[in-house]
């Protein structure tokens, strides 16, 4: 009989803790699976464990801690030990893959991260392996839970975001510190993991531009509702004008669209290429048990001998300036001509409205409406002068749309 695989586990938190359970309950799966036998060798905590020690008595390391420091250190200093590495940890990726992808090809060791990406849905296995030869145009979707927990509630309750961030809070759908999930900044270490992994180029986090949900306000989703739109927080990485666009931000979907329906702390993730249409996965977006089974995947996959090759292949540019369609939110004086001022800013501009919904309250009128796609550029110079009009009584508010309508 082989000898059982020694696994060192950093972390013993909500995902190492379930992970350590899942392990012992699911040995013999794996080991029918990949022909050996896991086997704890050493679990490492703040108050607990040594890591050389660990290191030395183990042939693979899990690395469950987060963060960027101390994480980075253990998971290089394994690496050069040649040890293969699993881990769930999107800001060590997004901030340090190059380096750490490097010295993983000269040890010869494997780094497997499908945690890291969009939680359960195994996403990365499917752009790396299950896509690996074909051109890929776009990789996009929900990957950030706790946000898409909160736009669901807003839009279903007409509560305010503070008070759905709170019930969040309560029912452990957010952090005791939202701050990343809220504004965006993880689902943009996401995204940077992902595109990578679909255009073979480098991406860092600091070059996905984000924007979160903070300034979502209730009536935004009501009249949303009334031009058949939802709202989403989006990360999307595509191939633009001969390089890549890799980005985040909240993107109104009309009805029908893959990803409407898609509601609570769930995440889905669609590819796009012309040789599968389209691809589209959905799944939880976080838990414990749910991202150590992710993590035990990979560990599967290492036992099993499979090695995917992580190499950048290419150095695309990353394009800025795109084309988008908007919800565009005013709120103004409730008098003649005010309309058709404002139409003419955005006619002047090359800018044409798709649909309006106009409302009187009082002396002040609300007029929503959705433009056809332009020029990112040439909406925000409309939008400075629209702020400028003096009829209007508030700073105007913007939201992207994705234009396309699914029957
Ligand atoms: N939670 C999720 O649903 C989820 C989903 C997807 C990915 N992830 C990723 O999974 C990773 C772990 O997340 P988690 O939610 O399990 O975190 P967690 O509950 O905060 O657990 C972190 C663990 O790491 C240990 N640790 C922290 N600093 C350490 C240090 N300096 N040295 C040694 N050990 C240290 C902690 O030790 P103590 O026990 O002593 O505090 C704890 O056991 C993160 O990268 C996270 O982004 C989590």
């Amino acid at each position: 009989m082989p000898d059982p695989v020694r696994i060192g586990l950093l972390g013993h938190g909500t995902v190492g803790g379930a992970f350590a359970t899942l392990l012992a309950e699911r040995a013999g799966a794996v080991e029918a699976a990949t022909g050996r036998r896991p086997q704890l060798a050493g679990t490492l905590t703040r108050s607990e464990g040594d890591f050389s020690e660990i290191l030395g008595r183990s042939e693979l390391i899990v690395e469950l801690i987060g963060g960027t420091d101390p994480a980075r250190a253990y998971v290089l200093d394994a690496l050069r030990a040649g040890r293969s590495v699993v881990t769930a940890n999107k800001q060590l990726l997004a901030q340090h893959g190059e380096e750490l992808f490097g010295v993983a090809r000269e040890a010869g060791a494997q780094l497997r991260f499908e945690a890291a990406a969009a939680g359960v849905i195994p996403i990365v296995r499917t752009v790396q392996e299950s896509f690996g030869a074909i051109e890929i145009d776009k990789v996009f979707g929900i990957v950030n839970g706790t946000t898409n927990f909160i736009l669901t509630e807003m839009a279903a309750t007409g509560a305010a975001y503070g008070d759905v961030l709170a019930r969040a809070q309560e029912l452990g759908y957010a952090e005791a510190d939202p701050t990343e999930d809220v504004n965006g900044a993880d689902a943009a270490a996401k995204m940077a993991i992902l595109a990578r992994l679909a255009f073979h180029t480098p991406v860092t986090l600091d070059q996905v531009p984000y924007e979160g949900i903070e300034q979502v306000k209730p009536d935004d989703l009501a009249y949303a509702k009334e031009l058949g739109l939802s709202l989403k927080l989006l990360g999307v990485a595509e191939r633009r004008a001969g390089g890549i666009s890799v980005r985040v931000f909240p993107c109104f979907l009309y009805g029908g669209h893959p990803l409407a329906p898609v509601g609570g702390p769930f995440n889905a993730v669609m590819v796009e290429a012309p040789a599968i249409t389209e691809v589209t996965m959905s799944g939880p977006g976080a838990g414990g048990v749910e991202t150590a089974a992710a993590v035990l995947g990979d560990v599967v996959s290492i036992l099993a001998g499979e090695v995917p090759v992580h190499e950048a292949r290419e150095r695309l540019p990353l394009v800025t300036d795109l084309s988008s369609s908007f919800y565009l939110h005013l709120e103004v004086a409730d008098e003649p001509g005010v309309l058709a001022k404002i139409a003419r800013v955005l006619g002047e501009n090359e800018i044409s409205v798709k649909s309006v919904v106009q409302r009187g309250i009082g002396d002040d009128a609300r007029l929503v409406m959705v433009v056809h796609e332009c020029l990112e550029s040439r909406f925000s110079g409309a939008l400075e002068e629209i702020a400028a009009l003096e009829e209007l009584r508030s700073a105007p508010r913007a939201i992207r749309v994705i234009e396309e309508e699914f029957l």
